[in-house]
């Protein structure tokens, strides 16, 4: 059974990293237009390198939760069948155990050279403005695909929603698009695992109401006692 998962910053939630739209969301404290677009790194760089350096050093406090290590388990028992993709920018799919991680909207631990187009893993701030490692230019930027520009590899995402027999939103409000869009482009059944109703609840097949650190691993166990016994 081919499954895609989609997971947004709920899925995160209970490990302390700040959702965007729920009460005391990054969007209450920070305009996503100064924050979150080309425009805004142009205008004012040392505010938009505040923000994810701050984001970026939350990081190290967070722990993957039940939710996320349940899609570890998930992908372990049925490999390749499994395609995770997320808006997430954080890194604790990776450290829960997940190994083939598409992250649509880019990551945190990585910077980009706006000079020599290089990305290189990073762990630390870029306000002071560090020199890329392979051009030493001061160009580096968040790699993260910001409010007008192209989500990373949707070409690869619509083809697994096209194969899948079975498409899950976790923790996602499905404001934004294009992965709000995806439950319509999903071929076969649909599920959202999700704390409050969405702005696509109405569309999935199934929208199961809870904690992701309960309804996943629930789930997950669903799937695997399902499968055929090898
Ligand atoms: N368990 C499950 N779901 C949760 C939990 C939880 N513990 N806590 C919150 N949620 C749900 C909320 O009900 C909400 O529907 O997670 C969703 C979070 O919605 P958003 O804050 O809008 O986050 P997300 O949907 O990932 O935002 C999508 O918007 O700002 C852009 O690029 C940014 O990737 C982000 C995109």
């Amino acid at each position: 059974m081919k499954i895609v998962v989609l997971t947004g910053a709920g899925i995160s939630a209970e490990s302390g990293i700040a959702t965007f739209r729920d009460s005391d969301g990054l969007w209450e404290g920070y305009d996503p237009m100064e924050v979150a677009t080309p425009e805004a790194f142009e205008a004012d760089p040392a505010l938009v390198h505040r923000f994810y350096d701050e984001r970026r050093r939350a990081l190290e406090a967070a722990q993957p939760n039940a939710a996320h290590l349940a899609l570890a388990r998930l992908e372990a028992a049925i490999g390749d069948d499994l395609y995770l993709v997320t808006q997430n920018v954080d890194d604790l799919h990776e450290r829960a155990g997940s190994a083939r991680v598409h992250h649509m909207h880019g990551e945190l631990r990585s910077a980009w050279c706006t000079a020599c187009d290089d990305r290189h893993v990073w762990h630390d701030p870029l306000g002071h403005e560090p020199a890329c490692p392979s051009c030493e230019g001061s160009h580096l930027r968040p790699d993260i695909v910001w409010f007008g520009e192209v989500p990373y590899g949707m070409e690869v995402i619509e083809a697994a929603l096209h194969e899948a027999d079975l498409f899950v939103a976790i923790g996602t409000s499905a404001v934004v698009y294009p992965a709000a869009a995806f439950v319509h482009w999903a071929r076969g059944r649909t599920l959202e695992l999700n704390l409050d109703e969405s702005a696509a609840s109405e569309d999935f097949t199934q929208s199961r109401r809870g904690p992701a650190t309960e309804l996943v691993p629930a789930w997950v166990d669903e799937v695997l006692a399902g499968l055929p016994r090898d």
